[in-house]
């Protein structure tokens, strides 16, 4: 059985009061749920937020990271330092990332090496851009960046590898994949894993859909059989709008 996964990206937004008043609501209002249930806020209050969460099922988890160790990087976060505030997961791709920051295949490589190499999990994050899918290009566009960060990597790495499918067109957009998109791109990404590893590998890991989950479509999408949760952004900064799609899962 593969892990059911709700994570909210809360991207650059939310001081660390406001941090801790949308987590306590957060929890206050948590439904039952088998699912991991993941925030991530900014890096200033990450040790705030894992502080706020003590007792709580939700895990706190950080949105990026440097490859190096340590050393001349000003501006960057080390994984030892995350590991030393509790923070054991991080998100590696993003495509704000990708488009603002610079930050290639080459560079997410490294990313996702270094993480792993600390026994971090990383949620990797891929997806096409508007122009890929209207070229009908987007099944090569999201192999190839599977292909150039992950899939060098030794098969027990995969056990702390979450994959987040994210449609570059459909993120704070308002514009969601179809259902039906969602399906057949997680199905032909955990075909080209399993082709290039194992069933039993693509079988277990989790692939999340993001880009404008709200608790309106949420329902639809997770309940189809290869997509095992979502990575939310505007909707995990209203804490009812997150509570509603994790009830939907
Ligand atoms: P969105 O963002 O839910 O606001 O579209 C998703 C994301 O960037 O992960």
């Amino acid at each position: 059985m593969r892990n059911k996964i709700v994570a909210g990206n809360w991207k650059m937004n939310k001081n660390l009061s406001e941090t801790e008043s949308l987590l306590r609501e957060l929890s206050a209002k948590l439904p039952d749920t088998d699912a991991e249930v993941m925030v991530a806020p900014t890096f200033v209050n990450l040790s705030g937020a894992v502080h706020c969460l003590e007792s709580s099922i939700i895990q706190v988890i950080a949105q990026n990271m440097h490859f190096a160790e340590s050393g001349a990087f000003t501006g960057e976060i080390s994984a030892d330092m995350l590991l030393n505030i509790e923070v054991d997961t991080v998100i590696i791709g993003h495509s704000e990332r990708r488009a603002l920051f610079g930050e290639t295949d080459e560079i997410l490589a490294k990313k996702v090496k270094a993480a792993l190499a600390k026994n971090m999990r990383v949620m990797f994050c891929f997806g096409e851009e508007l122009g890929d899918r209207k070229s009908e290009n987007q099944f090569n566009i999201v192999e190839s960046q599977l292909k150039n960060a992950l899939f060098n990597l030794d098969a027990d790495s995969w056990s702390r590898l979450v994959l987040a499918y994210e449609p570059v067109w459909a993120i704070g957009t308002g514009e969601t994949a179809s259902p039906e998109q969602a399906q057949e791109m997680h199905a032909f990404i955990r075909n080209t894993i399993s082709q290039t590893y194992s069933a039993d590998i693509a079988e277990r890991v989790s692939i999340l859909y993001g880009g404008s989950v709200k608790p309106s479509n949420a329902k639809e999408i997770f309940s189809k059989p290869d997509v095992d949760g979502g990575l939310i952004g505007g909707a995990s900064l209203v804490a009812d709008d997150f509570v509603g799609i994790i009830k939907s899962i």
